[in-house]
């Protein structure tokens, strides 16, 4: 653990990376390293014995989900999953007064939606602190899960060398380019010109970097990019929703795949791949088919042998969104000493 002072987070919401403060941001890592202890070592930590969690989600999840679920049972808390269609949310019945009533009943929330708009707006009315599951803008939930992972390799997240290659101005590019300046890392996004992210999210990193002492960079050049990576971190080439763009993006994207001649030219053998899953590495999904058949892809964002090299510690990093779910909900809602 870190010898950094406790910050006071009960009550808080966790909506983006913005939001806090890098003490408090590395405090939440630090805490899911000692749950993640605890879990291992069969520690009880029933930090949020009693209490009721809503599990909003109008998105498929596998990792998310099943995170808040395992978190909120292993904190003592009762969770339930609510469907985009088991909750009027907005169609009969406002986001506004939805939370109200949720207030009254859950003592957190988790919401996985679109707009971000939505969160922030169950976080005004509830009452309650509500947790960011995926939104289109951001992922932070997520990023807390990479950096785990990261200083579980390195041992530190100041001035590592993070890249992160693909589609620039998706949700998991702008919080680990948020996140990245906030902590202090060498944090570099690699993406053709026409998916860099936008502007005020460069800003926002940019002013960031200025306290933290991080190095924000954004470029469309791989090699530049790559040298001397710590971290190569890639998603799928097309977010939910945007399937009708396929065909624009491989032609976009396919340069930027993440292939075992990408990782040698970090000239790094201690450097790790990851990514956020699920993958695209194969043929094994019905979506990977569909692709191949359509456009002749086998492989798309990473190849089969980067996922399955001793590079790869995607699963890791999986496992790590419930340490890392779980000292949020913790952090904000639990009694710690
Ligand atoms: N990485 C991630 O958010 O996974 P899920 O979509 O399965 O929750």
């Amino acid at each position: 653990m870190s010898t950094i002072t406790k910050p006071i987070l009960k009550g808080r919401s966790f909506l983006a990376e913005r939001d806090f403060t890098k003490g408090e941001f590395v405090y939440l890592i630090d805490l899911a390293e000692k749950l993640k202890h605890e879990k291992q070592q069969r520690i009880p930590h029933r930090h949020l014995e009693g209490k009721n969690i809503a599990l909003l989600f109008e998105k498929p999840s596998t990792r998310t989900r099943c995170a808040f679920t395992v978190a909120c049972i292993d904190l003592g808390a009762h969770p339930e999953y609510l469907g985009k269609d088991d909750i009027q949310l907005g169609k009969k019945e406002s986001i506004e007064d939805t939370a109200k009533v949720l207030g009254r009943m859950f003592d957190g929330i988790e919401f996985r939606g679109f707009e971000h708009k939505k969160v922030e707006m169950l976080a005004e009315h509830s009452g309650v602190p509500v947790w960011n599951g995926l939104t289109e803008q951001w992922h932070p939930t997520q990023t807390l899960a990479d950096f785990l992972t990261v200083k579980e390799n390195f041992g530190r997240l100041e001035g590592i060398k993070f890249v992160y290659v693909g589609d620039g101005r998706n949700n998991v590019a702008n919080s680990l380019l948020v996140g990245g300046a906030l902590v202090g890392m060498d944090v570099r996004i690699c993406a053709p010109k026409e998916l860099f992210p936008e502007q005020e999210v460069i800003e926002l990193a940019e002013s960031l970097a200025k306290e933290s002492g991080a190095i924000v960079t954004v470029t469309d050049e791989i090699d530049k990019a790559v040298a001397g990576a710590d971290v190569i971190y890639t998603d799928v080439w097309v977010s939910m929703g945007e399937e009708d763009q396929f065909a624009e993006r491989i032609a976009l994207l396919a340069p930027y795949q993440v292939n075992m001649e990408m990782i040698e030219k970090t000239g790094n053998d201690q450097m790790i791949f990851l990514h956020c899953l699920p993958a695209f590495h194969d043929l094994e999904t019905s979506y990977g088919m569909e692709i191949y058949k359509n456009h002749g892809l086998a492989e798309m964002e990473v190849t089969d042998a980067v996922f399955r090299s001793s590079h790869s510690k995607v699963f890791d990093q999986a496992e790590n969104r419930m340490h890392t779910i779980k000292a949020v909900m913790a952090a904000t809602l639990g009694n710690l000493q």
